[in-house]
């Protein structure tokens, strides 16, 4: 709590120094009127919020979260594939202090759990500003999105790289990569967005794909609402029991790094590290 307050004064003083008096007097009401739809939202009384809620507190994927048809594949194919790509993703920078954000999440979140990975995984890489990072470390980086244009970007980016490999998903599944093949998965900026029986299969994907005590670092929605941030609904209870189903283990579930500095906090997110079970 200390630490999102101290959090949002910093970012009140960055914006007052940035913008003005007007605009940094202007943004609490902002945040109060974004609080207040935030909890019209979860009063709903939509009989689908009421079970996505209960289903979530007790992580549980049940019939609501089954039957729940946001975030389809097929949305996030076409919301992606028409994206305006020219700042490759860096648009998603925490936007106070981006280059330290982006800096202290590769460095804190990214490279503390990459270890000596040699064979890695990314799913959803988008405009390849993760992928840029993880390309130089792999002896072979296998990049797996829905949309063709991302991988389109990342080519252009990475160049002709020989140990890159560029997958089309259907959504939720990675039948290209073998089984037991990879050290260390990532993915940032995708699971928030994708529907919660794509996520369990992505999940079971990870389970198989990673060799007996691989890593994967996942950043996911933590919440029921889809404002703002477009999320899909989500728990990091209910993310772990998925995850423990298949057979992985819960590492560290959080939502900031740098001492509470920076986070995914603006959104509910959450950053799960799961492990594969040592042979
Ligand atoms: C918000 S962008 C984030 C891109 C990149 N990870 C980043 O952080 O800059 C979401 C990316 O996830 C991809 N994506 C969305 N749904 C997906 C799915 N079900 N499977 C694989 N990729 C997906 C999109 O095509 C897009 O490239």
């Amino acid at each position: 709590m200390r630490a999102a307050i101290a959090e949002r004064t910093r970012k009140y003083r960055s914006r007052y120094e940035q913008f003005g008096l007007l605009y940094s007097a202007l943004a609490p009401m902002r945040y109060l009127a974004t609080v207040a739809a935030r909890r019209l939202d979860e009063t709903s009384d939509s009989i689908e919020a009421q079970l996505l809620k209960i289903e979530g507190a007790q992580g549980v994927l049940g019939p609501a979260h089954r039957a729940y048809s946001g975030h389809s594949a097929g949305e996030n194919r076409a919301i992606w594939s028409a994206w305006d790509w020219s700042q490759r993703g860096d648009e998603w920078n925490d936007t106070d202090e981006p280059e330290q954000w982006k800096a202290t999440l590769v460095d804190e979140v990214l490279l503390s759990n990459i270890g000596d990975a040699r064979a890695i995984l990314e799913i959803g890489p988008g405009g390849g500003r993760w992928s840029e990072v993880l390309q130089p470390l792999a002896e072979r980086l296998v990049l797996v999105d829905v949309t063709q244009r991302a991988l389109e970007l990342c080519k252009e980016r990475l160049g002709d790289g020989a140990n890159v490999d560029y997958v089309l998903s259907e959504g939720g599944a990675i039948p290209a990569v073998e089984d037991a093949s990879i050290d260390f998965v990532w993915s940032f900026d995708v699971f928030v967005h994708i529907a919660p029986l794509d996520v369990d299969s992505y999940i079971a994907e990870v389970a198989r794909v990673l060799r007996p005590g691989g890593t994967a670092v996942i950043h996911h929605s933590g919440r029921l609402q889809r404002f703002p941030g477009w999320r899909s609904p989500m728990t990091a209870l209910l993310f772990a029991q998925l995850a423990r189903e298949r057979g992985l283990e819960v590492a560290r579930q959080f939502d900031s790094w740098s001492n509470g500095r920076f986070g995914v906090r603006t959104n509910d997110d959450v950053i799960t590290v799961l492990r594969a079970p040592e042979g």
